[in-house]
């Protein structure tokens, strides 16, 4: 019987191209969403997948949508936890309110996401949790004391994690993409974009796609040996 898997910030970006490979790779595939409404019909439509409103900051949204998703697909076999935000400024200019946002939905997502859905896993032998960190989690980014703190957090929360569930068919990774062609990057001041893009050695950004393999690779059945693994797809920017 197909798995199902639920990808969190699935109808746009990264999210976006690893729910297209996943439905490819025959899973039963639910892309979550906070409110672009627009794009959670296009998705639907075009890639065939349940779409579910929540905030991923808040854990009763996120047992709702687990609820839901198990009620229409089955139970969660797959958790890619790659919904996230940026509110970059330097810390001496950030308010609170920029700091605990990404915290909330970058971090806090991640207990707010596997709470729901861990215990059946455990229960039925077989799951795996894919966690999307950020090349700036590793190594650190001038603006972004908040999504690094956040993207380092999910590092720590992943290996802990694996350990807890190894015996348990229950696999844990975390990938720290670097800069993707994405809208989040497009954000990037366009100066300051020319610059890292001219730090990356393979002189590209990546593509959502290239995240994409490695979530398939890690969401089947091949991958079983690997957990609490840490894996960098930067075009060779930082050798962590
Ligand atoms: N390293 C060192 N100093 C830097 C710097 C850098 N990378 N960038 C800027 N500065 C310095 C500037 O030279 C300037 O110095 P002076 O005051 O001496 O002239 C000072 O910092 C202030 O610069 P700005 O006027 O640009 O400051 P700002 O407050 O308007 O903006 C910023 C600063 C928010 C950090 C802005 O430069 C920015 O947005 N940078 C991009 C941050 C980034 O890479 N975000 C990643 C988003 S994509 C993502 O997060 C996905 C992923 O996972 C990779």
């Amino acid at each position: 019987m197909a798995r199902v898997a639920f990808v969190t910030g699935g109808t746009r970006g990264i999210g976006r191209a690893i729910c297209e490979r996943l439905v490819a790779d025959g899973l039963k595939v639910a892309a979550g969403y906070s409110g672009n409404e627009a794009a959670a019909e296009a998705c639907a439509k075009e890639l065939g997948v349940m779409v579910v409103k929540g905030n991923v900051g808040s854990f009763e949204d996120c047992q709702a949508a687990v609820a839901k998703v198990t009620a229409e697909l089955g139970p969660v076999d797959v958790l890619v936890n790659n919904a996230g935000i940026t509110r970059d400024g330097f810390l001496h200019k950030m308010s609170y309110e920029q700091w605990s946002e990404v915290i909330r939905v970058n971090m806090d997502s991640a207990f707010n996401m596997t709470r729901p859905v861990i215990e059946g896993m455990r229960e039925r032998g077989w799951g795996r949790i894919i966690n999307i960190s950020s090349i700036n989690g590793q190594k650190g980014q001038v603006g972004q004391t908040n999504y690094s703190a956040a993207k380092a957090g999910l590092i720590g929360f992943t290996k802990a994690l694996a350990l807890e569930n190894a015996k348990k068919g229950v696999t844990v990774n975390v990938i720290c993409p670097g800069y993707i062609d994405t809208e989040m990057v497009a954000a990037v001041p366009e100066t300051v974009l020319a610059g890292i893009i001219g730090g990356i050695p393979v002189g590209r950004l990546g593509k959502g796609e290239e995240i994409a393999d490695m979530v398939s690779f890690l969401a089947g059945e091949r991958a079983g040996f690997v957990t609490g693994a840490t894996l960098s797809l930067n075009g060779g920017q930082y050798l962590a």
